[in-house]
């Protein structure tokens, strides 16, 4: 932890050979400083049967390599506003092997979200997760919690759909990891797997961390059966340099294309790990006065869609990932699991929930309550708190009372958000319906499985890097100047 702090706070020559130290005392361990001196699984006591999987660069129950799906995942951190909202979108403007839109993550923290916005990402296949309340690191059980309600109150979003949480500034603890799965969630991904040695598949933490080790959470010694962790994937740049968050703020357009390209030939040829684009989309949504983003958007959009040309690449939500991680099938037969499809209802008139259900161009117009506190403005289909909602005090009651004109009704467990209409207090498709009408969104696409992809040509340029001790060293000065 000292080192973490250290590392973190200042990068003052005085941590930087702090860090040297420690790579020095590992010269010629077995085991790189990436990578955990303190795991041990047994394959053959963790199972996906009773929800175990050992940490691993290899896909889970066998898989060869060749047939199992390339996940890419685009995540998005902080608030969700209009013209960020915008940017998330262009940059999921791909389609899938299936037809179905590319999907993405937002770790939404909750100062400037518009829920109204939550509402619409996760009405569109999207997944919503918690990045804390005020967007602090360590951060406490109340951080979680506020956030997770705050979501499901004002946002809509099922308590159950919110699986996954991400530390702001990724500083989390062994007691972050613990609360998380003590609060029910699925997953945490705030960690970093910078090197060849750490690239690990979504793994449980049933024997405790296998990557980050640096920060010492490996050696935290405390298991959380059937609690997923999923690494972030960094990109190493032409000096072997790990970069995280943001890449695209590293270098010119080309190079940092080049190596997100080449780290993700490494994946696609190795172990088909997940790749990441991990993103605030704050530096890429224009602002008054500010230099023109698009660019830099146009780079990072245009990135994603030649990754996506692959015939087995799939641009997917972190849960999606998941359930695939829990049963996992050949890319060949992706295409049909219920969690991949798209569909949305089929409503005669608009109901709050998210969607243009009477295509009228426009998303819950006139059914939308503005709450406003002075300094936390926000739309949302349910009821304004009476007061600003506070850390202790997330979702403040309202003042309506339920019965009265105008009242919004919280979306019920056994209903989801794009069937509830909080207004007439319904749901238009619960388990107990026989008249759900939905459509399917898929739409055409030339990525059917069995052919050949007509992009992403394999550069035989990507060698793979030795990492150094010295790039491992820049390494940890690196990953911690980023998110
Ligand atoms: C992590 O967050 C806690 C709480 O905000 C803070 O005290 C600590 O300094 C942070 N550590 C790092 C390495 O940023
Ligand atoms: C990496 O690329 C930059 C920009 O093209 C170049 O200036 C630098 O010399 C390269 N570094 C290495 C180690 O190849
Ligand atoms: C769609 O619904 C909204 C909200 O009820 C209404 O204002 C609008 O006129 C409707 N548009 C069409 C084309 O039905
Ligand atoms: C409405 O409020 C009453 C009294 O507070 C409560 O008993 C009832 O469960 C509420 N109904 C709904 C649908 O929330
Ligand atoms: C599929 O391929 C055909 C012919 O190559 C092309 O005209 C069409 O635009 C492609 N469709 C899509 C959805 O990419
Ligand atoms: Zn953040």
């Amino acid at each position: 932890m000292r080192l973490w702090t250290c590392a973190v706070a200042a990068l003052s020559f005085g941590c930087f050979f702090s860090i040297f130290d420690l790579v020095h005392a590992q010269e010629g361990t077995t085991t790189q400083i990436s990578s955990s001196t303190s795991y041990s699984c047994d394959p053959a006591a963790c199972q996906l049967t009773s929800n175990c999987l050992c940490a691993s660069s290899s896909p889970p129950n066998g898989l060869d390599p060749k047939d199992t799906p390339q996940f890419v995942v685009v995540t998005f951190d902080d608030s969700i506003q209009e013209t960020l909202y915008t940017a998330a979108q262009q940059m999921l403007n791909v389609i899938n092997p299936n037809g179905c839109k590319a999907r993405g993550t937002w770790y939404v923290s909750m100062q400037y979200t518009d829920f109204s916005l939550v509402q619409q990402w996760y009405a569109q296949g999207n997944e919503v997760a918690d990045h804390t309340f005020s967007h602090v690191g360590a951060p406490s059980e109340q951080e979680i919690s506020s956030a997770k309600s705050m979501l499901h109150e004002y946002g809509g979003v099922p308590l159950n759909k919110i699986q996954g949480f991400r530390a702001p500034f990724l500083n989390y603890t062994a007691d972050t990891l613990k609360q998380l799965s003590k609060q029910q969630f699925s997953y945490d991904s705030s960690s970093s797997a910078s090197s060849d040695n750490d690239n690990f598949w979504p793994y449980t933490l049933d024997h405790g961390m296998a990557n980050d080790c640096w920060t010492g959470v490996c050696d935290a010694n405390f298991k959380l059966p059937g609690f997923w962790e999923f690494p972030m994937y960094a990109v190493m740049n032409n000096a072997s340099v790990p970069q995280l968050m943001d890449v695209y703020l590293s270098g010119t357009a080309d190079d940092v294309t080049k190596w997100s390209l080449d780290t993700f030939e490494r994946h696609y040829n190795g172990g088909r790990q997940p790749f990441g684009i991990y993103v605030h989309p704050t530096h890429l949504a224009s602002y008054p006065g500010l230099p023109d983003p698009k660019p830099l958007l146009d780079s990072v959009v245009n990135l994603i869609k030649s990754i996506s040309e692959k015939k087995d690449v799939w641009v997917v939500t972190n849960q999606q990932l998941l359930q695939w991680m829990k049963n996992p099938v050949k890319a060949s037969q992706l295409a049909n699991q219920p969690y991949m499809k798209c569909e949305q209802p089929v409503l005669p008139n608009e109901i709050c929930n998210g969607l243009d259900d009477n295509h009228s161009g426009g998303v819950d117009e006139s059914l939308l309550n503005n709450c406003n506190f002075g300094t936390s403005n926000f739309k949302t289909c349910f009821n304004c708190p009476n007061t600003a909602p506070s850390l202790s005090s997330p979702t403040p009651g309202s003042t309506m009372q339920n019965g009265t004109a105008g009242y919004r009704y919280t979306v019920p467990e056994n209903c989801d958000t794009t069937w509830w209409d909080p207004i007439g207090n319904k749901c238009n498709c619960d388990t107990t319906a026989t008249n759900c009408e939905y459509k399917n969104e898929a739409l055409p696409t030339n990525k059917t499985t069995g052919s050949d992809g007509n992009g992403g040509s394999s550069d035989a340029s990507s060698t793979l890097l030795p990492v150094s001790q010295l790039a491992l060293l820049i390494t940890l000065v690196a990953l911690v100047t980023l998110y």
